[in-house]
């Protein structure tokens, strides 16, 4: 997979043809996605309840390739609708992007975790990637081909990341993930996730709060395991590129991280013995 997103996007059209759902696509990875989709050469509906930011996206990218629908994808007339104009404008989908996603709110600690929030987000992060899923499936079973993608997060991986609530609703993303990858392998559909690690979107900016945008940076770059740039939402969508492509053809049940290895790090125990040996505890 190539680093550089302007050698990938503009010189191989690796989605020619393809048309495309993403949920939550008017923002952050979704509407990084939603571009370089189109520039792959794919035909993208973007769902989402931003409609502002999702009208004003496809006005900027100014393509009869692009359109947007106001989708809320806890409401099944909705994904299901969403799912039939984009059928009956392109004649087919391809591609299904469950991505649309919230943090919820910041509780801390399972005492302070309450039941409206939990329930907001797995209506959001699970129920909706659940009905995107089906909708679209409900397409590609008879047209035996397709690819579902899920975003997931790291935070479905690495423990103590996120809120209990976000974490456990992408272990339960994943879950699905892998189980859908097993059921509809017969009919010729790949399911894979995308894992990204912190990326600087409207949602980070929800869960950081009110910090100073250099030193969330720093945060960043101080807690990576790779030490180069920081991963931005453009890396996220060159990975859906990849996955959604028949370069991908054989890749099913995948959760790829996009994580500069930070998944497979724990450095507390050397971190403390580093703390001892310089006098500090
Ligand atoms: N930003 C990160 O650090 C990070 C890391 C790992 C995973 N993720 C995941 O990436 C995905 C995209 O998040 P992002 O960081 O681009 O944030 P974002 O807030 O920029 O985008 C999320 C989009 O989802 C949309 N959305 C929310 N509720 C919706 C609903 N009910 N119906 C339809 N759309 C809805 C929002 O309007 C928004 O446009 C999420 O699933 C998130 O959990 C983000």
């Amino acid at each position: 997979m190539a680093s550089n997103s302007s050698s990938i996007s503009t010189s191989a059209k690796r989605l020619d043809g393809k048309v495309a759902v993403i949920t939550g696509g008017a923002s952050g990875i979704g509407a990084a996605t939603a571009k370089l989709f189109v520039k792959n050469g794919a035909k993208v509906v973007i769902l989402d309840v931003q409609d502002d930011l999702g009208r004003s996206l496809c006005n900027e990218i100014g393509s009869e390739q692009i359109s947007y629908v106001h989708c809320d994808v806890t409401n099944e007339t909705q994904v299901e609708n969403a799912i039939d104009f984009a059928v009956s404008k392109h004649g087919k989908i391809d591609i299904m992007y469950n991505n649309a996603g919230i943090i919820g709110s910041m509780a801390p600690g399972i005492t302070t975790t309450d039941y409206e929030n939990l329930k907001k987000v797995f209506d959001i992060n699970v129920f909706g990637a659940f009905l995107g899923a089906k909708h679209a499936a409900r397409v590609m079973i008879p047209a035996k081909k397709g690819v579902i993608l899920f975003t997931a997060s790291v935070a479905g991986v690495v423990a103590g990341m996120s809120p209990h609530t976000y974490a456990a609703s992408k272990h339960a993303v994943i879950g699905l993930s892998n189980n859908l990858c097993v059921e509809l392998g017969q009919y010729g559909i790949r399911v894979n996730c995308i894992s990204p690690h912190v990326v600087d979107t409207p949602l980070l900016t929800k869960f950081v709060g009110e910090i100073d945008k250099n030193k969330v940076d720093e945060a960043i770059m101080k807690s990576s395991n790779l030490k180069i740039e920081k991963l931005e939402a453009n890396d996220v969508a060159i990975a859906a590129v990849y996955l959604a492509s028949d370069e991908a053809k054989y890749i099913s049940g995948l959760n790829l991280m996009i994580d500069g290895g930070y998944s497979k790090t724990n450095p507390l125990f050397p971190m403390y013995i580093s703390e001892i040996r310089s006098g500090f505890n």
